[in-house]
């Protein structure tokens, strides 16, 4: 039986790449999509989500409008940096149509909350932006703190943030909810620039889906494009793009693919290191750990399992959306 997940996004190449892979993958089956705030403001990261199941053929999946911005603020700004990495847009300038369909009125925290309830050990939720709209669920209802499984994207353990010395993009966000997801859940993987920065794609690649010639594969190659680009000024010693968001999702359906190690986490949320992912010392000799931190990846086996996935997704979809592809 098929592994139900629910993905929270914040739209987002990477997300979209994420969003892509659960598509792609057998192994789940989509039971529904939460948007938050982060790459983008939350509204043009469920418009693009419900373009992306669109463009797939995924319309019956429902998408749920998550919180607008961080706990402890009264709104949300995208920050010039992520416009520089995801485009204004979110997704690198590719031109998607808006989805026929609109997002559904009920909240995405209840959506979250009820879905753990339903289907317990048989669902997995990850979460590849702000932990926010998770940490209002995490406040909302003791049991999904006690049973939802959460393979989230975020953090660092021992390497540098991204955003700043000390922070990872979606942990910069909002350190406080993610402080309370690791506090409060009992069971979380945390996939961090630890091992994402170690799982890069290159234009070898995307060249690849836009041989297919096929929408699918048009959209994956002009939003990822972008995506390389931006990283090859922001990050050139890498030579390529970080698949942060994807690699979580590919935790999900095999956990084989990282190594991890046990330990409780929290988040500074004063000072300096304000945003930063370390060991709690204060949980130091707790018998039970409840954060699983990814310390290593198979790199060559996620990188071919990522490519089956997406290409094969993309060459077979019959889209009824056309993306443009500047130069055609
Ligand atoms: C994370 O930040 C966002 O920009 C990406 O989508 C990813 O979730 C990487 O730090
Ligand atoms: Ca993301």
């Amino acid at each position: 039986m098929a592994k139900k997940i629910i993905l929270d996004l914040d739209t987002g190449i990477d997300d979209a790449l994420a969003l892509a892979y659960a598509l792609g993958s057998p192994e789940l089956e989509l039971i529904g999509v939460t948007g938050t705030y982060g790459n983008v403001l939350v509204e043009t990261g469920v418009r693009n989500a419900l373009a992306i199941l669109e463009l797939f053929g995924r319309s019956d999946v429902p998408v749920y409008t998550g919180i607008p911005h961080a706990r402890e603020r009264d709104g949300f700004e995208v920050l010039e940096i992520s416009e520089f990495i995801h485009g204004v847009n979110g997704i690198g300038e590719a031109e998607l149509p808006d989805a026929s369909i609109a997002a559904r009125s009920g909240s995405a925290v209840d959506f979250l909350v009820e879905s753990v309830k339903k289907y317990g050990d048989d669902l997995v939720i990850v979460p590849t932006g702000p932990s926010t709209t998770i940490a209002a669920a995490i406040e909302a209802d003791e049991n999904f703190a006690e049973n939802a499984h959460i393979v989230m994207m975020g953090g660092a353990l021992s390497v540098p943030g991204n955003v700043r010395p000390w922070a990872e993009a979606n942990v910069n966000q909002d350190p406080e909810a993610t402080d309370l997801l690791f506090r409060r859940a009992k069971d979380v993987t945390m996939i961090g620039l630890d091992v994402t920065l170690q799982t890069l794609l290159t234009y070898e690649e995307t060249s690849q889906w836009r041989e297919l010639g096929t929408p699918g594969g048009d959209f994956l190659a002009v939003a990822t494009d972008y995506y390389i680009k931006a990283y090859d000024t922001t990050a050139p010693h890498l030579g390529g793009c970080g698949l942060h968001d994807p690699l979580a999702v590919a935790v999900a359906v095999d956990p084989t693919l990282v190594t991890c190690l046990d330990i409780n986490m929290k988040v500074d949320t004063e000072g300096e290191t304000r945003g930063r992912t370390i060991g709690d010392e204060e949980r130091l000799n707790d018998p039970v750990k409840t954060t699983k931190v990814a310390v290593a990846v198979d790199v060559e086996r996620f990188l071919k399992e990522f490519m089956e996935r997406l290409s094969g997704l993309a060459a077979r979809v019959e889209s009824p959306v056309s993306v443009g592809v500047q130069g055609r």
